[in-house]
């Protein structure tokens, strides 16, 4: 399953010489029991979540995910959704913007960001990630982004949370978290990768409440993470974190 056509298309080619049979779904995976349902199946030996966006989205400009590649401000992975980011920044209020900041990202200067985009936004329409990464350097105070080497750039967060907003994250991945202990079968694992805490949280806390009422068996008790030689040439993987959940037989034995 994947929300985007377009990486949908290069995982078919990747996997056409592949020896066993692959249902490749244009589809969000918090719809993933209906798209079980739709294919006949009622329980699977394994679920594997590879979290966020892919390189194919970040380094595409027009896609308009990463401020360090000017475009329209866009980040939408699935071309069927109807709000950008554009819309969230020149739309919502002043204190949900921070909100999303703040909770999505845990961007300690959403406060800032928000009131900085909402004094801009009244002379003219906020429509590209240039002019949103200069607002939330200018916000924070930082005048040259590129010297300071060490830190990440001080729109990092910001497009994370409106990221995560646009294509509901949090939200599609609590579904899928809730769907999963359905649609396993006993001795079935679950595989959560994640790219950042907010979303690692949420699969850590899932699986350890499910652990104690009996559902799951963690297997792996901390999550792993990249070798330093996959760090070293996918630089992107450092983020990485795979957490991997064992779904027990219930009490009626019905998987
Ligand atoms: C980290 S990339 C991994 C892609 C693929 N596994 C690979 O290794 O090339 C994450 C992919 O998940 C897709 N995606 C993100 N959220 C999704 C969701 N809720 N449902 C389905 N696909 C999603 C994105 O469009 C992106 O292609």
């Amino acid at each position: 399953l994947d929300v985007d056509p377009r990486n949908l298309a290069a995982a078919g080619a990747a996997l056409a010489g592949a020896a066993a049979r692959v249902d490749l779904i244009h589809a969000n995976f918090a719809e993933l029991a209906g798209v079980l349902a739709g294919l006949g199946i009622s329980h699977v030996d394994a679920i594997l979540a590879d979290l966020g966006v892919s390189s194919t989205q970040l380094d595409v400009g027009e896609r308009g995910f990463s401020f360090q590649h000017d475009g329209p401000l866009d980040m939408r992975m699935d071309p069927r959704l109807k709000t950008t980011a554009a819309d969230l920044v020149n739309s919502l209020r002043e204190k949900d913007l921070g909100d999303v900041l703040f909770y999505n990202a845990q961007e300690f200067a959403g406060r800032k960001v928000a009131r900085e985009i909402c004094t801009v936004r009244r002379d003219s329409r906020i429509t590209t990630t240039g002019h949103l990464a200069r607002i939330v350097a200018k916000a924070v105070g930082v005048s040259d982004p590129a010297s300071r080497k060490a830190k990440i750039h001080p729109a990092t967060r910001t497009f994370l949370a409106l990221r995560m907003e646009v294509n509901q994250e949090i939200p599609n991945l609590k579904a899928l978290l809730a769907h999963a202990p359905t649609l396993l079968s006993a001795g079935g694992r679950l595989g959560v990768i994640s790219f950042h805490s907010v979303e690692d949280k949420e699969v850590k806390l899932d699986f350890r409440a499910r652990k104690s009422e009996g559902t799951y068996e963690l297997v792996t008790k901390k999550p792993i993470t990249a070798s330093a030689e996959e760090r070293d040439t996918n630089p992107r993987s450092r983020s990485a974190k795979l957490r991997v959940a064992m779904r027990l037989a219930d009490d009626r034995g019905q998987h």
